[in-house]
């Protein structure tokens, strides 16, 4: 199982010393099998790889440029940039950013340069509250993951993560049922082999208990939860 935490835009160097009860805990047998893996802010990369030096704890990055190249865009970095001050992973296409603009062309553009930088990527799909209400889930994320992932032969290092957009920092969660279905459409979606996909949304060491059971979902995507390094070890723990 992957616990991935989303710092979102929060920490600062002072966060760095949170992270010592992780890193041990990381260590210790009570991890059972539980890959974590935590994406900080651009500006805490550096330091997380550093701190995260000698343990098995990954580290990505929150977004990328799509160009591969180095260039001139004020304000951006790439995928390039990522892998080399210490990031595995990216997430790419969270809501977030879809919300300020990108489309899905954009994100399949960042996936590529982010798979050939080397970088594994954790693209964000997602159904808006109103097209949720639409019926329309399925068409939505059937859309995001053809244009967001055309011409990527190669899946094996893209973990797919479902964020309905209206359960994030909602405090609601989707029904397990539900859950369960849109997870098992989401892996019908792929032929050949079938991809982690991880669940994102209001995810807390409570509702880690219901969400746990639904068999299909390999990982999570942790966002608020995942700032307290004791919800995020409880989640973990109470996963397994
Ligand atoms: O990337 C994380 C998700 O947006 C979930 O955030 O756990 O604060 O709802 P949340």
């Amino acid at each position: 199982m992957y616990f991935v935490a989303n710092w979102k835009m929060y920490g600062n160097l002072s966060s760095l010393n949170t992270l010592d009860k992780v890193i041990r805990f990381s260590k210790s047998k009570e991890i059972k099998g539980g890959r974590l893996i935590y994406c900080p802010p651009n500006t805490l990369i550096s330091s997380f790889a550093k701190k995260f030096n000698n343990c098995q704890i990954g580290i990505g990055g929150q977004n990328c440029h799509e160009s591969k190249d180095y260039g001139a865009h004020t304000g951006h970095v790439n995928s390039r940039m990522l892998k080399n001050i210490g990031a595995h992973f990216v997430i790419i296409g969270h809501s977030e950013n879809r919300k300020q603009g990108e489309s899905d062309k954009l994100i399949n553009l960042k996936i590529k340069s982010a798979l050939e930088a080397k970088l594994k990527v954790i693209f964000c799909i997602g159904e808006t509250l109103s097209e949720k209400r639409k019926k329309k889930t399925r068409s939505i994320l059937s859309k995001q993951i053809k244009i967001g992932l055309k011409n990527i032969k190669n899946k094996s290092n893209i973990f797919i993560a479902y964020e309905p957009v209206w359960a994030i920092g909602s405090g609601i969660i989707p029904k397990s049922y539900d859950l369960f279905k849109t997870i098992e459409f989401i892996k019908s979606k792929f032929r050949d082999k079938l991809p982690k996909v991880l669940y994102g949304g209001s995810v807390n060491p409570e509702n880690i208990t219901n969400l746990k059971k639904i068999n299909n979902i390999d990982g999570f995507l942790i966002g608020g939860a995942s700032q307290s390094a004791k919800k995020f070890i409880d989640i973990v723990k109470k996963t397994y």
